[in-house]
């Protein structure tokens, strides 16, 4: 196959779920192995989830399970917006994928290094850990590695507090690892996602297409667009689906370059991904950051690799 090899890792999670689908379905996409770290639920319960998508949607891939909490604090997780299983919503099967034995870093680290060096993309749709732990376990993988684009962060406003992004925060010190290494990162943080709500228009394009695969979206959208609607929003931001479609197909989105580093010790702002456009802390640039959205492009790509899937 000679598309985009990505590795997605990632925490399900509906918008990793739809995460999943984009990164299986689309034709330019060579998806080589999807790992899973604790995040928005429990790892058991996001690995269970992870491989109940691909059972859903015929998804082969080795799937290995990853961290359980984060480097050096204690878990966080979101049943607020995904419910206690993590994919509230769609009636889950029984996971007929099977669970690769190797722990998440050594199967990123395995995978990428098997590859031509420059070729794989890796897409954390989570916290970072997993990502953070691969490279201390192979240093080599920061140059070998394509790029890394990767949902989380935000230039303005946080999520999870007034500050922080949630993926960010759950793990801040593997983000700093990961943001001040030396491979090439694409930042599509909330100030990109929360362009990408996913609203009626959207949803009647996947339901016309009568599948059950379709069927599966629409419940998980269900469940999803009463989670942000009790914030506010009038349609469910799909975070990590513009990760992965950051990837494929780059132009559906624009793009600045800017110094990112991560805030350990602030008081009120630990997990703020500062942001600095303007060279005001003379460092250069070591992160492209997305910035505005083509949202009908987005869903013309969605729909077309639920459509792909075919199931
Ligand atoms: O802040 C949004 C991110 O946190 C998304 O990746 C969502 O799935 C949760 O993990
Ligand atoms: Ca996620």
């Amino acid at each position: 196959m000679t598309g985009q090899k990505l590795i997605l890792d990632c925490d399900p999670g509906h918008d990793d779920a739809l995460a999943i689908l984009l990164a299986a379905g689309d034709p330019r996409s060579d998806l080589l192995a999807i790992t899973t770290v604790a995040g928005n639920q429990t790892i058991e319960k996001v690995t269970r989830n992870a491989r109940a998508v691909c059972t859903i949607a015929g998804v082969t891939v080795p799937v290995a399970r990853g961290a359980a909490g984060p480097l050096a604090r204690e878990a966080i997780i979101a049943p607020d917006y995904h419910g206690d299983s993590g994919l509230d919503g769609p009636v889950l099967p029984a996971p007929e994928v099977p669970l690769d034995p190797r722990p998440a870093a050594q199967l990123i680290v395995e995978t990428v290094m098997a590859h031509d060096p420059g070729t794989v993309t890796l897409v954390p749709t989570g916290p970072l850990t997993n990502i953070a732990l691969a490279l201390a376990l192979e240093p080599r993988l920061a140059e070998r590695v394509r790029r890394v684009s990767l949902m989380g962060g935000s230039y303005t406003r946080g999520n999870r507090t007034p500050a922080a992004e949630f993926n960010i925060m759950a793990d801040p010190e593997a983000a700093a690892a990961v943001f001040a290494a030396s491979w090439p990162v694409t930042m599509v943080g909330l100030d990109l996602t929360h362009q990408a709500l996913a609203d009626d228009a959207f949803r009647s394009r996947v339901r016309t297409l009568g599948t059950p695969l379709a069927t599966f979206v629409e419940d998980l959208l269900g469940f999803f667009s009463a989670a942000y609607a009790r914030r506010g929003f009038a349609a469910p931001a799909v975070h990590d689906l513009c990760a992965v479609a950051a990837v494929l197909e780059p132009e559906v989105m624009t793009y600045r370059d800017a110094f990112v580093a991560i805030e350990l010790a602030g008081t009120w702002t630990t997990g703020m991904t500062v942001t600095d456009f303007d060279g005001l802390l003379d460092r250069p640039a070591n992160t492209r950051v997305a910035v505005a959205l083509d949202r009908d492009r987005l869903w013309d790509l969605t729909v077309a690799a639920i459509a792909q899937l075919g199931r």
